[in-house]
């Protein structure tokens, strides 16, 4: 692969900008695509704002960056795109579709779904078009969260897969290879599966919704940077895993379709932070704080990883 790549970013959003700044930071020209003027403009200041929260003067970064609207310039001679624009099937499969006819035939095209299967993604592109779509699930917020996991498709050529990977490596992120292309790949099915129990239990009034969040906070999850899921299964002991299962997995949720308490909440306008009522009550303040200290806290960790 070329030293300086051109990398091309669909979708200026919250997951656009930083990922665009990661290529930017490593030294990669990076063309940002959007058609909302007002999103696309402001995408340099966010990520001259992430930056200077992790004492880096942002001009030579922002010097690799370019805005565009027009996606066929902006594609014309990427050697990766990557698509960060709402999670909805049909704009995804339609833009792929436009992106595949703009991008040179070596270009990488890649995905940064949540959860939505690649190979769905890629339905509307040519044999040649889908052997190289991956899919690059980048985790929020993309400049510092480590991860990011890279799904092969039954069609994507062993050399995109391979290649992503490694490219992924070059920018200091820790890439992992997900072999089959399954719903929301490994990160999201965990983190959802645990979702999917703790609203659970405030439906069920077992506690509220802050008492989940303490629990979490207090308990597993100080220990989950150090100690994954797989090592503390052996860290305790296989008999011990399979006699806790035998008693709690009758019982956990095991709903096949979003807990009602979600329609309940959503229906009274209750959002989340934004509306400052969700599962818990937010002031903006307390937004504000929440979104400030998980920054400074990842940055931190950052700069000092568990392992
Ligand atoms: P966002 O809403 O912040 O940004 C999406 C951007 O795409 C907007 O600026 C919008 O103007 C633009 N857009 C819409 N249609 C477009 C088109 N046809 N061409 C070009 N740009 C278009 O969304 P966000 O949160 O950045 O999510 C983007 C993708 O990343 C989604 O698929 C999401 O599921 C995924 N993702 C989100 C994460 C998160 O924590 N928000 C984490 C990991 C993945």
């Amino acid at each position: 692969m070329k030293e300086k790549l051109h990398a091309c970013v669909i979708g200026a959003g919250l997951m656009g900008h930083g990922i665009a700044q990661v290529f930017a930071q490593a030294g990669h020209k990076v063309t940002i695509c959007d058609p909302d003027a007002a999103i696309l403009e402001v995408a340099p200041q966010r990520v001259a704002h992430n930056l200077e929260q992790m004492g880096i003067s942002p001009g030579a970064v922002l010097a690799n960056i370019f805005l565009t609207q027009d996606l066929k310039s902006a594609a014309a001679d990427a050697d990766i795109v990557i698509e960060a624009i709402p999670e909805r099937l049909e704009l995804k499969q339609k833009l792929f579709a436009e992106i595949a006819e703009y991008a040179p035939e070596h270009a990488i095209l890649a995905s940064n779904t949540s959860v939505i299967p690649i190979t769905s993604i890629g339905e509307l592109l040519s044999d040649d078009a889908r052997a190289r779509l991956v899919g690059t699930h980048w985790w929020n917020p993309p400049h510092l969260v480590p991860l990011v996991e890279v799904v092969r498709t039954e069609y994507t050529s062993e050399a995109v897969f391979e290649s992503t990977f490694q490219l992924l490596l070059s920018l200091g992120k820790s890439p992992v290879k997900v072999y089959r292309d399954v719903p929301g790949f490994i990160g999201n099915r965990l983190q959802h599966a645990m979702w999917r129990e703790a609203i659970s239990l405030v439906a069920q009034g077992v506690c509220d919704a802050e008492t989940v969040d303490t629990v979490v906070k207090q308990s597993f999850g100080m220990r989950l940077p150090f100690l994954g899921p797989m090592e503390n299964a052996d860290l305790v002991g296989l008999t011990l895993a399979k006699q806790v299962h035998q008693v709690i997995f009758p019982d956990l949720c095991n709903d096949t379709q979003p807990n009602r308490l979600l329609d309940q909440l959503l229906e009274h306008g209750h959002e989340g932070m934004r509306s400052g009522q969700g599962l818990r009550a937010w002031t903006q303040e307390q937004a504000d704080e929440v979104r400030k200290q998980l920054a400074l806290r990842l940055i931190d960790s950052v700069k000092h990883p568990a392992s």
